[in-house]
């Protein structure tokens, strides 16, 4: 290990000289000029910490209910696909972080490891904890989505998040310009075709990962189908991806247990809205009918108090993860989570009050419990 990291900036930096060029380009990338993923960061800065003194923080509470379960803190693991590419223990070494963390992990389709793998790392080790939900790509083949979704309600998952906002890949010029695809030795493990496993040996000329999805995802997807997997699952539904009020009162009336705002790390459509600057919006329109949460951006303590003062249950983290990951796999990922949970019991001691530069000074109360 290099010098001690103190920030989730100092694992991006040591993970981008570890990795390779490829592999950093297409965790690190958004879609084409990158302005939305400037700005799902930028969000956070148009927001001040207004503290409040004397009144006793000697005791700050930071666990949270999710969806049914409790976690240690209201800062969760987003789906990310192909972790092994960043580690060879991959998923199963975030899922023990996870664990030993106490917070729960949003595992990818696309997992370089299986669902009954990742969920096995996630109970076999001694610590207490954890939490494992189901990321979620419907597929042309029906069936074969709704095997994944069998194999992750039998092996324990809690729930399944949806991803909405990916009928088609954005455009992601490192990967076009790379011709990104996994290395020979890892697969899509969820799956048993190499066709479906993302492991054919060539996508020409292009992003092997948009060749994949125009082949493989169902484009046609539409708010019936919400009604067709929650007829298929018993476990809570969430969708991932919305960004505007209106689509969040449809997803409410079509009886989804939760939304998560996300404009999935900003790779799929550049110009759309950072994810904090629509989150008030989604959380008036919802009017507590379900769990709002929020991924885009995070990577302070105090970006996670502001976007729950804004009124996220719960938020996500994505790429951080995938540094602490290359760094020093699950031992990585554990300090990165420890980091961030000790950066938000700090912000939640130290401040009161959240205050929008750019309104008029609307008063937002965050009561540290
Ligand atoms: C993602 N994301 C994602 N989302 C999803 O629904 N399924 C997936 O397989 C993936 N894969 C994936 C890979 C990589 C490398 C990244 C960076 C992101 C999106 C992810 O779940 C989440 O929405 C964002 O990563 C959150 O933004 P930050 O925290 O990365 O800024």
């Amino acid at each position: 290990m290099s010098g001690q990291r103190v920030c989730v900036s100092d694992f991006e930096e040591e993970a981008r000289r570890v990795l390779p060029k490829a592999v950093y380009d297409y965790y690190r990338s958004g879609a084409d000029e990158q302005r939305t993923l400037a700005d799902n960061a930028a969000a956070f800065n148009r927001w001040y910490l207004i503290p409040r003194v004397l009144r006793n923080v000697s005791v700050v509470d930071l666990s949270v209910d999710v969806l049914g379960q409790k976690l240690s803190m209201p800062l969760c693991v987003a789906a990310t696909a192909m972790q092994r590419m960043a580690h060879p223990e991959g998923e199963t070494a975030t899922a023990r972080a996870c664990r030993a963390v106490g917070t729960g992990m949003m595992l990818s389709s696309w997992a370089t490891s299986t669902i009954e793998e990742v969920m096995s790392a996630m109970t076999s080790s001694a610590s207490p904890g954890g939490v494992l939900w189901m990321q979620l790509y419907i597929y042309k083949d029906r069936d074969l989505t709704l095997s994944l979704v069998r194999r992750a309600e039998e092996a324990g998952y809690k729930a399944i998040f949806l991803t909405v906002d990916t009928p088609y890949l954005g455009r992601r010029w490192d990967d076009m310009r790379n011709q990104f695809k996994l290395p020979p030795h890892l697969s899509m493990s969820n799956f048993s075709t190499a066709t479906l496993a993302f492991s054919e040996g060539n996508y020409g000329n292009d992003s092997g990962l948009a060749v994949y999805v125009a082949k493989a995802i169902d484009p046609s997807l539409c708010w019936d189908d919400i009604t067709w997997l929650k007829k298929h699952t018993r476990l809570p539904v969430i969708l991932k991806g919305i960004l505007n009020g209106e689509d969040a009162v449809q997803a409410v009336n079509y009886g989804v247990d939760g939304i998560l705002v996300s404009n999935h790390g900003a790779r799929q459509l550049d110009g759309v809205p950072a994810t904090l600057d629509v989150l008030e919006e989604v959380v008036r329109a919802v009017q507590g009918r379900c769990d709002v949460f929020l991924d885009g951006g995070v990577r302070r303590g105090t970006d996670v108090l502001k976007a729950l003062a804004l009124g996220a249950k719960a938020v996500f983290i994505g790429r951080p993860v995938l540094w602490g990951l290359a760094c020093q796999g699950e031992q990585g990922v554990t300090e990165l989570l420890e980091l961030m949970k000790e950066e938000l019991r700090l912000a939640m001691a130290l401040t009161f009050h959240v205050v929008h530069i750019c309104s008029n000074y609307s008063h937002i109360l965050w009561d540290i419990r």
